[in-house]
C-alpha cells in the first residue's frame, strides 16, 4: 500500500556538464551538505518560530542513511556533530553492526522479540544503532501534513533502511498514516539542539517491554545513537528486553502509562502481580529514605544498604540497581569499610554507565568515592556498625 502511496521525488537535481571533455549527466550534490537531497521545508510556523523541514543523508554510515525532520537551526548544529562530519567515527564505537548478539524472532502469543544467540554477560553491549528517523516533537501540524513530510523523510532513506522502518510494528495499522504509526509504537525520545525529537531504530525497536527488564539502554545525542547492555546475565535464547515505562512506579501507574503511551496491556510478573509489586517499592522507597537520612539520629546501616540491593534484584530491577549500589557505597564509606565502599562505588558507577552513559555526570563521584574512600564527606559519618 505504501508504495503506491509513495510521492515522487527527484533525488538529484540534474543538470548538463558541458566542458571540452565530457559532456554529460552529473548528479549536484555539494549545495546542500552534509544533507543528499534538498530540504523539504513547512511554512513558517508561529509556534515554533521556524518552519521543520526533511533532512536526508542517503549515504550516512555506509549507507544506512538517516533523515531529520527539525528546524534549520538544529539542523545545522546536527551538522556539525561527529557522525555527519567523520564516517569513521561511528565504526569506531561500535555503532551500526551489521549483526550482534541477537537475533528476532516470532515469539508465541507475543509477535516479535529479540533472543540472545549466546549466552550474555551483564554488561555485554547488545545494540548499538543510530536513529533512521528523527522528528522534532511538535502538536502543530495536522496529521496529513505531518504525514506528508515524514513520508518523505522515509522516502529518502536507502531501500533496505525504508522497508525496514515500514516492517515494525504500528498501533492503529492504518496505512495512510503508516509513518506516524510506526514512530507510535516504536519512538524513541532523544534531545537534540534543546528540543525533543523522536527518534526510531529499527532494530532495537523489536525489542520488548518489560517492568523488570533484563537490558537497559541509553541514547547518546553526540554520536546520534542508542546504546542496550545487558544488565544481568542473559541464556542463550533468552528474550531480551527492556523497560518501556517508569519502573519505579506504581503498577497501575505503569499500566496506566503503557495502555496510554503504547496501546498493549502489560503482562510482565511485575505486571500480573500487581499487589506484591507495590509492596516491594514501598519497601525500597521505606530503605531508601532511612539511608538517605544522614541526621545524627538515623539507625541506617549496611543491613539495611544490602537489603535494598536484595530486594532491587528480587523485582527483577537489575537495570535500576545504581541508586541501591549509590547507597550501598556510602553506607558502606560511613562505616569506615574501604572494601565495601569500593566494590559498591565500582557497581554504582557501571550501574550509571549502563543507564546514562559514559558521558554522565555522576561518574565522577562514584569514581572518585572508590579512589579516595577517606576523602569523601561520607567517611565515617555514621556510628552503627551494622
Ligand atoms: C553524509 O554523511 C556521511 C557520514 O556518514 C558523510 O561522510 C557524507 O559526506 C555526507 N554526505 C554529504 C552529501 O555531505
Amino acid at each position: 500500500m505504501w508504495r503506491e502511496m509513495r510521492l515522487s521525488f527527484n533525488i538529484f537535481a540534474f543538470i548538463t556538464v558541458a566542458s571540452a571533455h565530457q559532456d554529460i549527466l552529473q548528479p549536484i550534490t555539494t549545495n546542500y551538505a552534509p544533507w543528499t537531497h534538498q530540504p523539504v521545508c513547512t511554512e513558517h510556523l508561529d509556534a515554533i518560530d521556524s518552519p521543520l523541514c526533511v533532512y536526508t543523508n542517503a549515504t550516512f554510515s555506509n549507507g544506512r542513511g538517516i533523515s531529520i525532520f527539525t528546524t534549520p537551526q538544529i539542523a545545522e548544529e546536527v551538522a556539525e556533530l561527529l557522525p555527519l562530519q567523520d564516517p569513521a567515527i561511528l565504526a569506531s564505537h561500535g555503532v551500526n553492526p551489521d549483526e550482534g548478539p541477537w537475533h528476532v524472532r516470532e515469539l508465541p502469543g507475543k509477535g516479535m522479540g529479540v533472543l540472545a544467540k549466546h549466552d550474555l554477560h551483564r554488561g555485554d553491549r547488545i545494540t548499538a544503532y543510530t536513529p533512521c528517523l528523527l522528528a522534532h516533537m511538535e502538536n502543530v501540524l495536522s496529521t496529513p501534513e505531518r504525514e506528508k513530510f515524514w513520508r518523505i523523510a522515509i522516502d529518502q532513506l536507502p531501500c533496505h533502511s525504508k522497508e525496514h522502518y515500514l516492517s515494525l510494528a504500528t498501533i492503529y495499522g492504518d496505512p495512510s498514516v503508516v509513518n506516524q504509526d510506526v514512530v507510535k509504537a516504536n519512538a524513541f525520545e532523544m534531545q537534540l539542539g534543546g528540543q525533543m525529537h523522536l527518534a526510531v531504530f529499527p532494530e532495537t525497536s523489536r525489542m520488548n517491554h518489560a517492568c523488570s527488564p533484563n537490558a537497559q539502554y541509553y541514547l547518546e545525542p553526540s554520536l546520534l545513537a542508542h546504546f542496550v547492555h545487558a544488565a544481568r546475565d542473559i541464556s542463550k535464547d533468552e528474550e531480551i528486553t527492556i523497560s518501556y515505562a517508569p519502573p519505579m512506579q506504581p503498577h497501575r501507574a505503569r499500566q496506566h502509562y503503557l495502555l496510554d503511551a503504547f496501546h498493549f496491556t502489560c503482562t510482565c510478573s511485575r505486571c500480573r502481580n500487581g499487589k506484591a509489586s507495590d509492596m516491594a517499592l514501598e519497601e525500597i522507597d521505606n530503605l531508601q529514605s532511612s539511608l538517605g537520612d544522614w541526621s545524627a539520629d538515623s539507625t541506617a546501616s549496611v543491613k539495611n544498604a544490602e537489603a535494598l540491593i536484595r530486594k532491587y534484584k528480587e523485582e527483577g530491577l537489575d537495570a535500576f540497581l545504581d541508586t541501591a549500589y549509590g547507597h550501598a557505597a556510602l553506607t558502606y564509606n560511613a562505616v569506615g569499610s574501604v572494601r565495601g565502599t569500593e566494590k559498591y562505588a565500582k557497581l554504582a558507577a557501571e550501574a550509571v554507565t549502563f543507564k546514562y552513559g559514559p558521558s554522565a555526570a555522576e561518574l565522577d563521584m562514584w569514581r572518585e568515592l572508590e579512589s579516595k574512600p577517606q576523602r569523601h564527606s561520607s567517611w565515617r559519618r555514621r556510628k552503627s556498625i551494622g
